[in-house]
């Protein structure tokens, strides 16, 4: 049955936000400025989402801290991507039996993808008994009913029911930074590549309208800040879903036609639905960063097959090929898991020698993590640990080999870059970015952050490129 996108309707979310002029009307009347703590792990969507728990959260009159202790509302949003992250979680929610001692009335809150699998609510629900709230991405445009249910009848609440997911507009956002902004254009996955668990817990693929979507970079720019980001987690497939004759290629557009000095940049792309006509769009955009995240996986077929990734190893290749020719200074870099059951030696070969072919950029690497639910934790897996980490050691070096000869040759050159913060340091103050995405520490005025600049790159490392201002 065709999924049929659903839409929160605009009253729900102004509802919510009268829940939150509520709470903050009665947590004023008690005087004290209470303080909110937003803790996030995983993905760029994730830091993207805790955006608008935050405004949620200021529209309810919280200030925000980094110190445990001194909060009154912790929210914990979770990944559930690897077993890794899940761990780190639940140490850290344990952790926080010492906060709830020390303040009895702090409401502890957990959400996101890792809650919104069954066995994980339930385990929270059963060893983590000071959690008072617990909520999957679905409920998020309603969290302040949710908090204030806690807040009110003074009981646990769960909502993480199964679901497909809708489409919420109009919840406040209270960003991070001034300079660089996420922008959702887009929410789950319908892929289903075997070892992910994302299109479980995050429901199926759904657009915003091109309007909305373009509305919102309009008041980005307007804003100041310079350097955007289109997120979903298969970009490439943008508007399938609406039948408006938009895709992401049009959207790319669309906002390229903004007035004012800003940059585009988009994540992730799926190598199954990356177009010519993408690729033509991000050469001919004057405004559209030169830098393509195409996460490749594998490079062997049959391990492709397995993961159900619908592109071969020639077919990655060739679109590679074919956004190099139209952006000779195309930045690359991908994801790559290690270790997927079954694996070979043979099967890793065709991997390290597919990344010495492209010579990527960067590298994202990961051993593969079974994830409850997906069909490749049902695989056979005669591999050891031990063998995983031997792989995945061999593919770090490589990579940081090849980033280490790419940064190497920059050397010389002068670039634009977005002077977009302070590093802390007292030699290279400043942290930028190339129009491809790669770090450029700097020596220069803070007053230029939020700024292009030219600069002249001097040396480089692996991880880094360092210049001076010309
Ligand atoms: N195990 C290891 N890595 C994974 N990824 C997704 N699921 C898993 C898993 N089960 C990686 C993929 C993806 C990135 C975001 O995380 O490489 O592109
Ligand atoms: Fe997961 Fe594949 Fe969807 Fe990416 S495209 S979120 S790896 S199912």
């Amino acid at each position: 049955m065709a999924y049929i996108r659903k839409v929160i309707a605009p009253e729900e979310i102004r509802r919510q936000e009268a829940i939150c002029a509520s709470i903050a009307a009665r947590l004023r009347e008690q005087g004290a400025r209470p303080l909110a703590m937003v803790d996030t792990y995983g993905c760029q969507q994730n830091e993207a989402d805790s955006e608008k728990l935050r405004g949620y959260l200021a529209e309810m009159g919280y200030g925000f801290t980094n110190d445990e202790f001194a909060a009154d509302v912790i929210v914990v949003n979770t990944c559930a991507v690897r077993e890794h992250a899940e761990m780190r979680v639940l140490g850290n929610v344990g952790a926080l039996n010492h906060t709830k001692k020390a303040r009895p009335s702090q409401i502890i809150a957990v959400c996101g993808c890792m809650v919104q699998q069954e066995h994980m609510a339930e385990k929270i629900k059963k060893s983590y008994p000071i959690v008072d709230l617990v909520f999957g991405p679905h409920e998020l445009w309603r969290f302040p009913e949710l908090l204030e249910t806690v807040m009110e009848k003074g009981k646990r609440v769960f909502a993480a029911d199964k679901n497909d997911g809708a489409v919420a507009e109009g919840i406040p956002l209270r960003r991070d930074g001034k300079v660089k902004a996420w922008l959702s254009i887009m929410y789950g996955c319908n892929n289903f590549c075997t070892y992910c668990i994302v299109p479980y817990v995050r429901g199926r693929e759904r657009s915003r309208l091109p309007e909305d979507v373009v509305a919102e970079a309009r008041e980005l720019v307007a804003a100041g800040y310079k350097d955007i980001t289109l997120l979903g987690q298969n970009v490439n497939s943008y508007g399938k879903d609406l039948d408006c004759g938009v895709d992401f290629a049009d959207l790319i557009r669309m906002i390229d036609a903004i007035p004012g000095e800003f940059l585009i940049r988009f994540m992730t792309s799926h190598p199954r639905d990356a177009t010519d006509k993408l690729f033509e769009t991000m050469a001919n955009c004057r405004k559209c960063a030169h830098h393509l995240h195409l996460p490749v996986q594998s490079g062997s077929d049959r391990i492709l097959k397995l993961m159900n990734r619908h592109y071969d190893r020639a077919r990655y290749l060739a679109e590679i090929e074919k956004a190099r020719a139209l952006m000779p200074d195309l930045v690359i870099t991908t994801d790559i898991i290690v270790g997927f059951p079954g694996e070979t030696e043979e099967d890793f070969a065709e991997t390290l020698s597919l990344c010495e072919e492209v010579r990527f950029d960067a590298m994202f690497t990961f051993i593969y993590s079974p994830r409850v639910g997906t069909p490749a934790a049902k695989m056979d897996d005669p591999y050891t640990r031990a063998d995983k980490q031997k792989h995945f050691d061999a593919l770090t070096e490589l990579a940081n080999r090849i980033s280490g000869e790419k940064h190497a040759a920059y050397e010389g050159r002068t670039l634009r870059v977005l002077v977009d913060g302070e590093t802390g340091r007292e030699e290279y103050n400043l942290s930028s970015r190339t129009n491809g995405g790669r770090l450029v520490h700097l020596h220069g005025d803070p007053a230029l952050i939020g700024h292009f600049a030219d600069v002249k790159i001097v040396s480089s490392n692996t991880w880094a490129l360092y210049g001076e201002i010309v």
